[in-house]
């Protein structure tokens, strides 16, 4: 990377490439440690990921601290010119630190305390943790707080897990006490004379678990989930606040657990200042990746463009992935040629600034020793491995003048965790285990990412979130509503934003409590619409969305309703499409509602793709958002996703996720692609999983939307 390029999201040039790195593992073999120095530079890592683990050597007794191997690293890599992410070691507790003190385990639902073992087995609650994390946290920052080579305060690893100890349903009351103030104002908000579970203390409030409350009370169930991710919040922002008493104010990220996030992430983030997520796709899983499954492709890529919108306007890190297979997958299969250096630009294309992997060397014993490292077991710099990492270097480093620029998608999903719990799991309007939260918001994203819309993905509410800068937003099964989101949505749409919306929307306040009339005046003030009922058909069964011949939107006749469809009065809106059969046939399936200077359209039913697909581009045209590319123009399996800088300069990342080659005519566009340095003119030809970064060195010569 060369000095001129521009600065990343921790203020140094170009993008970075580095790894976990556990020498903690390794202090009986200092040759090792001498040859993991002589070959980072060979790998291109430049950044190490350091103390994930490592406590029980920094602490090998209760105060008795031995930083000389830290120290040693440190010099070492200041010495290389290379910079640390120094890792806050709560996530593995020495045993002699749960030997002493046994209430920090974590207590499962049933009530039984763990025992010593694994990692993440604390309980974010326990009050004696997080004094010994925050003394250790102390020590660290004093030490390494101002050292030339600290670039991040990597905050812990991948926090996860829920307590039901006594210590931890204390503070579940404690936090209800604040939020509800009363019992009465609590025995409301969740129905509590419904079976007679009104509460006439705080002491017989429990965690809602599978043996107890787990169904009946919806608005403890979904404030439990909201408590257990707050908790993990509050114990990061201790973390953190201990970092900075020890005087170091170096920025801050904790990485977010790749499993589907169970935990809040706009909750947990907030006291960090950079967004950092692990990723391990099983791209090489199957043939055709991009269209399988959850853990696939398009996945990855909502979950990316998640992470940029947590922290607008800033670059994210890639904290973690595989540069081989990851030992714990079903089917470990081995990255395919090309394929991991198509998955570093992936993140790279969806706004990260850094790509580390997890981990640098494998160790000799534990869970992981046979999973895929840069210096496997029987690995080395002669390895396949090494040389796609290797590739992935080159690659990066060519890329160095995307560094910190960013995204700027006019259309984006929403996707937030109160409504996913809430329809995922405590939803009380039959169809049970048949939420299609956060499918919706999949599928609706699949086709940006299938036609070359940048499309951010985000929680509506979110303070961060300025609606301002999108013109399209789609908030499919925008079932729950919480505080202040319909005026935000009304202001913006007033200003001109469209908002598109439907079935499943608009039923439930912020307590998973249906409105008094059935529907927020609001709410319906907004669409235009006043509900009924709801119909819920067979797997087997369809209805259809019936648009006149020659709509205005240029949407087929007909096109399948399926699974749920509201039945509707039109109050204010306007009908585009109306129900095929059944007794509500003619009753309006899809509308708009003029508002201010925007529109509201409400789609009744679910549907199947080609009715997103239509509709998206429909809205798109109608509207005035212009793809990147003209509609057609990208194969199947095949990506385009833009960073932008601030001056103008734009980056597209042409991605193709199959394993043949395949061409896009790119019609008049011009520009230079920063991996293989050649000219792009009018065409690019992409190799079996190839990557090509277009540079417009600023002058766009972009195709008009056919
Ligand atoms: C997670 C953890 C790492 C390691 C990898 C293995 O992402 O953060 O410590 O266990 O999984 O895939």
């Amino acid at each position: 990377m060369t000095t001129s390029s521009p600065l990343n999201v921790l203020g140094l040039p170009g993008l970075l490439h580095g790894c976990d790195y556990n020498p903690d593992q390794w202090q009986h073999a200092p040759e090792i440690i001498e040859e993991d120095f002589q070959l980072f530079p060979h790998a291109g890592i430049g950044v190490i990921s350091l103390n994930i683990f490592g406590w029980a050597k920094l602490e090998p007794q209760e105060g008795h601290y031995d930083f000389a191997w830290l120290d040693d690293i440190f010099a070492r890599a200041e010495k290389q010119g290379m910079r640390i992410f120094l890792t806050t070691p709560s996530a593995a507790a020495p045993n002699w630190l749960t030997a002493k003190h046994p209430e920090i385990l974590r207590v499962d639902e049933n009530g039984q305390r763990r025992l010593q073992g694994s990692r993440m087995n604390f309980s974010p609650n326990s009050a004696s943790y997080r004094a010994h994390v925050s003394r250790i946290n102390r020590a660290l920052s004093e030490r390494y707080g101002q050292h030339p080579a600290l670039a991040l305060w990597h905050i812990s690893n991948e926090y996860a897990g829920t307590c039901y100890s006594d210590e931890s349903e204390a503070a579940f009351r404690l936090w209800l006490k604040k939020k509800y103030i009363t019992l009465d104002a609590l025995n409301l908000a969740y129905w509590a004379a419904f079976w007679s579970r009104t509460y006439t203390d705080w002491e017989q409030i429990r965690a809602p678990r599978g043996h107890g409350e787990h169904t009946t009370v919806h608005g403890l169930c979904l404030d439990w989930r909201r408590f257990v991710s707050d908790a993990w919040q509050d114990f990061i922002a201790a973390e953190v606040a201990a970092v900075r008493e020890g005087g170091s104010s170096v920025p801050t990220a904790t990485n977010l657990h790749p499993g589907g996030m169970p935990y809040d992430p706009w909750r947990l983030t907030a006291p960090t200042d950079i967004i950092s997520w692990d990723a391990y796709p099983a791209y090489h899983d199957r043939d055709e990746p991009w269209d399988t499954g959850w853990n696939v492709v398009v996945h990855q890529s909502f979950v990316q463009d998640l992470c940029r919108s947590l922290r607008p306007g800033q670059p994210w890190i890639l904290m973690e992935t595989t540069p081989s297979s990851a030992n714990w997958m079903d089917v470990p299969k081995l990255k395919r040629p090309g394929v991991h250096v198509l998955t570093v630009m992936q993140s790279i294309a969806h706004g990260a600034d850094a790509a580390l992997y997890f981990q640098w060397r494998a160790g000799r014993g534990g869970e992981e020793k046979f999973h895929g490292a840069v210096m496997e077991l029987c690995g080395g710099p002669e390895s396949r491995v090494f040389a796609d990492v290797i590739a992935a270097t080159h690659a990066l480093e060519k890329c160095a003048p995307v560094a910190g620029s960013l995204a700027s998608a006019e259309m984006a999903v929403g996707f937030d965790w109160d409504n996913w719990w809430t329809q995922a799991n405590i939803i009380s309007h039959g169809g049970h285990g048949r939420s299609h939260y956060p499918w919706e918001q999949l599928d609706l994203y699949r086709t940006c990412w299938e036609n070359a819309m940048p499309c951010d993905v985000l929680d509506p509410s979110a303070p961060c979130i300025d609606l301002a800068r999108y013109r399209i937003l789609a908030l499919p099964q925008q079932y729950l509503l919480r505080n202040g989101l319909v005026e935000k949505l009304t202001a913006w749409v007033e200003a001109g934003g469209v908002l598109l919306t439907g079935v499943l929307s608009g039923w439930v306040d912020e307590n998973d409590l249906a409105f008094e009339s059935g529907m927020d005046p609001a709410w319906r003030r907004l669409v235009g619409l006043r509900r009924e009922e709801l119909d819920h058909l067979y797997p087997d069964e369809t209805n259809h969305f019936i648009f006149p011949k020659d709509n205005a939107l240029g949407m087929n006749e007909s096109y399948a309703a399926i699974d749920k469809l509201e039945l509707n009065h039109l109050d204010g809106a306007e009908l585009l499409a109306s129900y095929g059969s059944e007794f509500y046939a003619g009753m309006p399936a899809f509308t708009v509602n003029a508002v201010g200077n925007g529109f509201v359209y409400y789609q009744a039913a679910r549907s199947r793709q080609d009715f997103r697909n239509d509709l998206l581009k429909a809205l798109w045209k109608k509207h005035g958002l212009v793809p990147l590319l003209p509609l057609g123009t990208l194969p199947p399996g095949i990506t385009v996703q833009r960073r932008k800088h601030d001056d103008g300069r734009e980056f597209w990342f042409v991605l193709n996720f199959r394993r043949i080659p395949q061409s896009i005519d790119l019609g008049k566009i011009q520009a230079v692609d920063l991996i293989s340095g050649q000219e792009i003119n009018g065409s690019i030809n992409l190799t079996a999983y190839g990557v090509a970064v277009l540079d417009f060195g600023g002058i766009i010569s972009q195709p008009i939307l056919a």
